[in-house]
């Protein structure tokens, strides 16, 4: 197993450039299995997550290729419907596979995923969606059993705004005879990038990044060909906080600055000097961060993939701070973490009281999920002395060589085998 070393103290300064998104290019993944043919992608991140959606995808048949960003996916002979637990047990957004398995085969038998580091996170608001749209939907022996002969056209009112849920939903309904409504639907970007691509596919989406998304259903979709993939938000947020808080200087390429709105405001309040540019932003750090308080919500307010980065600046800035988490309430692991490195942080229900402090120190740290483990590695940019981060696994499923281009621009950060 791999550990990552950081020796702290050192000013990141230069240009970075962010990596396409995880969290879009997995739905498009999923999104190939509605199409019969050859999809390709380009600025596809070569990650963990991503490796593992490719493997789902041969299981049910298909052939796929990542290599040099381009990501090539062809669902011919795609002809079996089972997703194993084996899978979804390291990979919760492989019950992206369910939407379009009951579109196009009317048959799905996907692991129904359990708790993980972050929460209880069930996955009702997708089966309530499948079930609205006419599937007989089972729990048995800890799988989702799918069953339609037509999915037909309906209104899903979503109890909560859930990201994986619209786009489940949504992969499914573009198949459905006649015209689907959803109300209550997740305005991420990512959903958005999954719609517009879908309609390049020859879907009939509108609404999408509103609450409300209309769907006429059509009888068939073609494969996509050289999709670009946006650029991924989070990775481009946990940057902007890694320049505050070495007090560096960098430029960050391949940005969608109006994705990055919530994040960009909070840092602008601490203090942090932020400049659009071209295609992307440069963010200055200056003398010591000012506390802001910060309550997580669906998009466009502030991200929850990003409370654990925000939590690493405010450990180290002047005054107190309130960082409320309402998506996923217990999203704390990495509080503790912080705690042995000199950080003052209280949990009081779903809110940390964090009391800044002038400095964090060095120390061995372990990584609990993605988000937690970027904050943690941030967190040794700004220590004085020497950090060790364990578990690096899960920084690897959503980051593409992030400890490599923070090396890239300054920080003394290596790996080391444990
Ligand atoms: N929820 C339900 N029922 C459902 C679905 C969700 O109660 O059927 C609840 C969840 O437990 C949570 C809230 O609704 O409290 C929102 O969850 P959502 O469904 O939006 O989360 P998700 O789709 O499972 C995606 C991202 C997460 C990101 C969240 C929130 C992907 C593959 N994952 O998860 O990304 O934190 O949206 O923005 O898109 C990450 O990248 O590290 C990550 C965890």
């Amino acid at each position: 197993m791999e550990k990552i070393v950081i020796e702290g103290g050192r000013r990141l300064e230069g240009e970075v450039t962010v990596s396409g998104a995880k969290n879009a290019v997995l739905p498009l993944m999923a999104a190939c299995v509605l199409a019969e043919g050859v999809s390709t992608f380009s600025n596809v991140p070569d990650l963990a997550d991503v490796r593992t959606m490719g493997k789902l995808l041969e299981m049910l048949g298909a052939r796929v290729n990542l290599a040099d960003g381009v990501l090539t996916v062809d669902t011919a002979g795609v002809d079996k419907w089972l997703v194993p637990y084996e899978l979804v047990k390291t990979m919760r957004a492989s019950v992206l596979a369910l939407g379009p398995l009951i579109a196009r085969f009317g048959r799905a038998r996907v692991s129904l995923p359990g708790g993980c580091a972050i929460g209880e996170r069930p996955i009702d608001q997708h089966l309530k969606g499948f079930g609205l749209l006419g599937a007989d939907i089972k729990v048995k022996e800890g799988y989702v059993e799918a069953t339609a002969s037509k999915l037909k056209g309906c209104v899903v009112p979503f109890d909560i705004s859930t990201v994986t849920g619209t786009e489940n939903v949504v992969l499914s309904a573009v198949l459905a005879h006649g015209q689907t409504t959803l109300l209550n639907a997740a305005c991420e970007p990512e959903v958005s990038e999954l719609c517009g691509v879908l309609n390049k596919m020859g879907a009939k989406i509108e609404g999408a990044g509103k609450d409300i998304i209309t769907i006429q259903g059509v009888t068939s979709l073609e494969p996509v060909d050289m999709h670009e993939v946006m650029p991924d938000r989070i990775e481009a947020g946990t940057f902007m906080v890694a320049s505050v808080l070495t007090k560096g200087d960098l430029t960050i390429k391949n940005c969608r600055f109006e994705h990055c709105g919530a994040v960009a405001g909070k840092l602008i309040e601490t203090g942090a000097e932020l400049t659009r540019t071209n295609n992307g932003v440069r963010i200055k750090g200056g003398c010591r961060t000012k506390s802001v308080d910060i309550s997580t919500l669906p998009y466009p307010g502030f991200p929850t993939d990003m409370q654990a980065q925000l939590m690493v600046l405010m450990s180290v800035a002047e005054g107190l701070s309130v960082v409320t988490e309402n998506i996923f309430p217990q999203r704390f692991m990495h509080a503790g973490e912080l705690r042995r490195m000199g950080a003052d942080i209280k949990l009081v229900g779903n809110s940390a009281v964090v009391r800044g402090v002038p400095k964090l120190s060095g120390a061995p740290i372990m990584a609990s999920d993605l988000r937690a483990s970027a904050s943690l590695l941030l967190a040794g940019l700004a220590a004085g002395g020497r950090s060790e981060l364990s578990r690096v696994y899960h920084l690897d499923r959503g980051y593409e060589k992030l400890d490599k281009k923070l090396e890239s621009v300054g920080a003394r950060v290596w790996r080391e085998t444990q």
